[in-house]
């Protein structure tokens, strides 16, 4: 689980059940010291490094915090700090906000470098992706700062831009993340800065670590920290006592609802640095502070039905419908049953009465039956042997946890089909993003692909439906006003510019991905020439495998295909690859070797190279003398400037590039 939750940032249990699991770990060490063991993860941190980004040893091991699951335990810790201090002393109390902990350094009042907790030993340098968080200073304010200084705190994705985002990954084709956490840890771990720039991130400050503070508490540390710029949440408290700490756990179960991020919980820090270094740090965690966690949100109710949805993939998903039930301030409906086995696990009955609780996940999970509150003579429910959608009789594979429909005319794979049919790579159709797609089908408007190219403005204007949120707890209309309507029709019709490789994997053969399509459109030419293509024929070709290749045949050899095929061909669309994209009148860039780095304004990469392909250019990625230039765009790394300027390789932006084409085309 640590890997799952470190490595991956995919974890498939919650927190809760985590912690409980490495605290009854913790015991049975303590009760049978024999199976102390060195690896044991009660040992570690957590964590491992990813090999990409350079590894930074900080300053301090970045610790964990112990915790606590009762006020029982707060109070325990309390005593043990009395009996540690014979002095009087005071705790600030935190927010313990739910991301992904960072260590920024600062020198001379600028951020210098950003790293990862990683195992608590060391991690990864993100400052590339670090800076592009929007309320993190690069620049101090003030002058009173250290010299040089660490700060550490907590990179976050608020829940609503995380909902907003997740909707678009959706709409994208992309696998959507589980909670803000692990949006959080994905974007940090991205290669491309720019990517992480458009991603919601944020982050709070909870800790100064420096040799030359010119402050004596933490308290006072923060004051400070906000001052030079940094975002401190306004939740920090002073607490003389143990129950002030107590009144500001209480508090914020309640308020901690109305925060734009999740927080599982509080951490209680003694606030005095002479009094934290005295009590010092155990291995893994200080013996000064505490978090408390935060009960998951549970609720009891009624299991109504279960229905089963069917994925874009065909996989097969239990869903309960309950008696709905106010949880973390929404009303819910629904909760996912995930598959077969937990089902099965849970040992579930109609009318049951079952525990739901909300970890970081979209949509609730259920948890546990209330036995003593079960009907008489219930019996278990059976998993459904029939496809929901399509009556197809259900496949599953040993070794996979769902069920799956193999019928690929299932109404939610052809969604899925269309889907992906008009996705940017492919006919790039946007204006049919964001539900409409499946508005569209929901209303019989489209069935599949081709008869997008049939649809007429009356036929659609207007055109609305109510669509529930997975967990049933929001309604969204979907509505086709006259905007709308001009910009899917618009659209449409642009697709009909796009190259023959775009429809070639819009079609959605199976194992023919951009790249594939690429390579076909590029020796074939023409539909035509692949549908009468043999496997010879086609594992001729380098790329091309036996695998491809019968996926193809069987493609071209299903008349329901060929049926669509033929009526996109007649809609206009790209079926051959057109002449003048392969044979530019003049072909300035004969000859010329060019490198493309950093990011730009008007195009992207790939455009650039493209273009320069198209031009009779060579594209390349690593500069030597035989470069003719180095096209560079924002963030080129300074590797490559540096070596472009040895080899005396002329550097030119992104418009003088333009204008070099322009000038020889
Ligand atoms: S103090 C030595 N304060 O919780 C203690 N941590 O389990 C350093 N966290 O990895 C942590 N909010 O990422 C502290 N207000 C807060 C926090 C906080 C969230 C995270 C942090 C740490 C984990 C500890």
């Amino acid at each position: 689980h640590n890997y799952k939750y470190y490595v991956l940032a995919n974890p498939t249990i919650t927190d809760y059940q985590f912690d409980m699991l490495l605290k009854e770990l913790e015991q049975l060490e303590q009760q049978f010291p024999e199976f102390d063991d060195p690896n044991s993860p009660t040992k570690k941190v957590g964590g491992s490094i990813t090999k990409t980004f350079t590894h930074y040893t900080h300053s301090k091991p970045m610790l964990s915090l112990s915790n606590a699951y009762s006020m029982g335990e707060i109070r325990a810790f309390d005593e043990r700090i009395k009996r540690s201090i014979n002095s009087t002393y005071s705790y600030v109390c935190e927010l313990k906000f739910d991301g992904v902990a960072i260590a920024l350094h600062y020198e001379k009042g600028a951020l210098i470098r950003g790293v990862t907790r990683g195992d608590g030993i060391g991690g990864d340098v993100v400052t590339e992706n670090i800076r592009t968080i929007r309320s993190l200073p690069l620049k101090l304010r003030g002058t009173d700062h250290p010299e040089y200084f660490e700060i550490r705190g907590e990179v976050v994705m608020p829940v609503d831009a995380f909902q907003a985002f997740n909707e678009k990954r959706i709409l994208n084709n992309e696998q959507p993340f589980a909670n803000p956490r692990n949006a959080t840890a994905g974007s940090l771990k991205l290669q491309e800065s720019s990517t992480v720039a458009k991603r919601p991130l944020d982050c709070l400050l909870y800790a100064v670590v420096t040799e030359e503070p010119g402050f004596t508490s933490h308290y006072e540390s923060m004051q400070h920290a906000k001052k030079w710029g940094f975002k401190v949440h306004e939740s920090i408290k002073r607490c003389s006592t143990i129950e002030n700490v107590i009144a500001f756990i209480n508090d914020w179960e309640i308020k901690r609802a109305t925060l734009p991020f999740d927080t599982d919980g509080v951490v209680v820090k003694i606030d005095d640095f002479s009094l934290q270094s005295a009590l010092g740090n155990t291995s893994k965690s200080p013996r000064w502070a505490i978090a408390y966690k935060y009960p998951a949100e549970k609720a009891i109710t009624r299991l109504l039905s279960v229905d089963y949805q069917v994925g874009r993939t065909g996989s097969v998903t239990p869903v309960a419908n309950l008696s709905p039930v106010t949880l973390a301030g929404t009303v819910v409906k629904r909760a996912s049953l995930h598959n077969e086995d937990i089902m099965k696990k849970l040992d579930l009955r109609i009318n049951d009465s079952v525990y739901v609780e909300k970890g970081g996940e979209i949509i609730p999970k259920i948890t546990g039956v209330e036995l003593s509150l079960r009907p008489a003579n219930s019996k278990p429910i059976p998993f459904i042997t029939k496809c929901s959608e399509c009556n197809t009789e259900l496949l599953k594979d040993p070794d996979k946890a769902n069920h799956y429909c193999p019928n690929e005319a299932c109404p939610p794979r052809i969604k899925g089909a269309i889907e992906h049919f008009i996705s940017r790579k492919a006919m790039d159709i946007r204006s049919l993003g964001e539900g409409k797609v499946e508005l569209l089908f929901d209303k019989g408007i489209i069935s599949n692909v081709a008869d997008l190219y049939s649809i007429a403005y009356h036929d659609i204007i207007n055109l609305e439906k109510a669509y529930s949120s997975p967990d049933g707890s929001k309604i969204r209309v979907v509505k086709l006003k006259e905007k709308s309507v001009n910009n899917i029709l618009d659209g449409i019709e642009q697709s009909k510019q796009r190259p023959f490789e775009a429809v070639l994997f819009a079609l959605g053969i199976r194992h023919v991905g951009e790249t594939t399509a690429k390579i076909l459109a590029m020796h074939f030419k023409s539909i035509d020439n692949i549908i009468h293509a043999s496997t010879e024929t086609l594992t001729a070709v380098s790329e091309i495998g036996e695998v491809i290749a019968q996926s193809i045949i069987a493609f071209f050899a299903d008349e329901q295909y060929m049926q669509i095929v033929n009526r996109l061909r007649n809609a206009g669309l790209n079926f051959e690859k057109k002449m003048e994209e392969e044979q530019p009148e003049t072909k300035p860039l004969l000859d010329m070797t060019i490198v493309v780095s950093g990011t730009f304004v008007n195009f992207s990469r790939e455009e650039i190279q493209s273009t320069i392909e198209r031009l009779g250019g060579k594209n390349v990625s690593s500069i030597s003398k035989n470069t003719t230039y180095l096209v560079a765009g924002n963030k080129t790394g300074p590797a490559k400037m540096e070596k472009a300027k040895t080899l005396g390789v002329p550097i030119i932006s992104e418009d003088q590039f333009i204008k070099i084409i322009n000038d020889a085309t």
